[in-house]
């Protein structure tokens, strides 16, 4: 099966990885979900195609996927990251991408971030995949609730990070297909730590206004108006 352009969510089943499913599809981009049942990723995948009405989405497994597709998009939760590439690691390649959405929090007495050291959970993963593919940090700060509900507009913002400009640039294309979403090239994968910490700081915010689409948009970076 060779399925290149299509972007591949491992183990896309979570409410995340089929709010990202939706939007990459509804914006018209080919998209495979994989699942470690290949059962329950096709049952995702005809909803979201009955859902937008288009067969663009397949379900699949992982390995199938891992096969197929070029850019990989990370959609387990995070205390099962490592173990998940480490299980499918000699699958992977030095030319495909892998898409991190994972965001090392954990939930004792309320949520907290994983302590990694100085490294944010999108190095950890980079530096146990050091001939694997470059890894991009995205897709981190937007709420599941939200990527969900088709009818609710992508009002916020996108940060994607990595140290490889090239894969970089290839998922900032991907991004900027999605139906009003503005993307923001946040730089190295280091600063994915920061958005790690945004994204706590969104759960927090969630639980104390119980709402659960916090989000987050930068001011400031607008190119100044010529002559202004
Ligand atoms: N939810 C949000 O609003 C949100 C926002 C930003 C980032 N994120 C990040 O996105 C990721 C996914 O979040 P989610 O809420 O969609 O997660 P989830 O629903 O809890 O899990 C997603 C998928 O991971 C797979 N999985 C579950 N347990 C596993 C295990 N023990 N081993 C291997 N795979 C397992 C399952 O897929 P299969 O069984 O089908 O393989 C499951 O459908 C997380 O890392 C989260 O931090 C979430």
């Amino acid at each position: 099966m060779n399925d290149s352009g299509r972007a591949g969510l491992i183990s896309g089943t979570g409410e995340e990885g089929q709010g990202i499913a939706l939007r990459l599809a509804a914006a018209g981009n080919p998209v495979a979900i994989g699942s470690r049942s290949a059962e329950r990723a096709r049952q995702q995948a005809l909803e979201i195609n009955q859902q937008i009405g288009d067969e663009i989405v397949r379900g699949m497994s992982n390995h199938e996927l891992i096969a197929a597709c070029e850019i990989l998009i990370l959609t387990v939760p995070w205390i099962h990251s490592q173990q998940v590439i480490t299980e499918y690691q000699e699958e992977l390649s030095a030319d495909q991408i892998l898409v991190d959405v994972t965001v090392p929090i954990v939930f004792d007495k309320g949520p907290r971030l994983v302590d990694l050291g100085e490294q944010s959970g999108s190095e950890h993963l980079q530096s146990i995949l050091p001939s694997g593919p470059a890894v991009v940090a995205a897709f981190k700060t937007l709420p599941a609730h939200l990527l969900c509900d088709l009818d609710t507009p992508l009002d916020c913002d996108e940060f994607v990070c990595s140290d490889s400009s090239e894969a970089k640039s290839r998922v900032l294309e991907l991004v900027g297909t999605i139906h009003r979403l503005r993307w923001i090239d946040a730089g190295p994968l280091r600063y994915s730590r920061s958005l790690e910490a945004i994204t706590l700081l969104e759960i927090g915010l969630n639980q104390r206004y119980r709402v659960k689409n916090s989000r987050i948009q930068m001011v400031g970076l607008e190119e100044p108006e010529k002559g202004s």
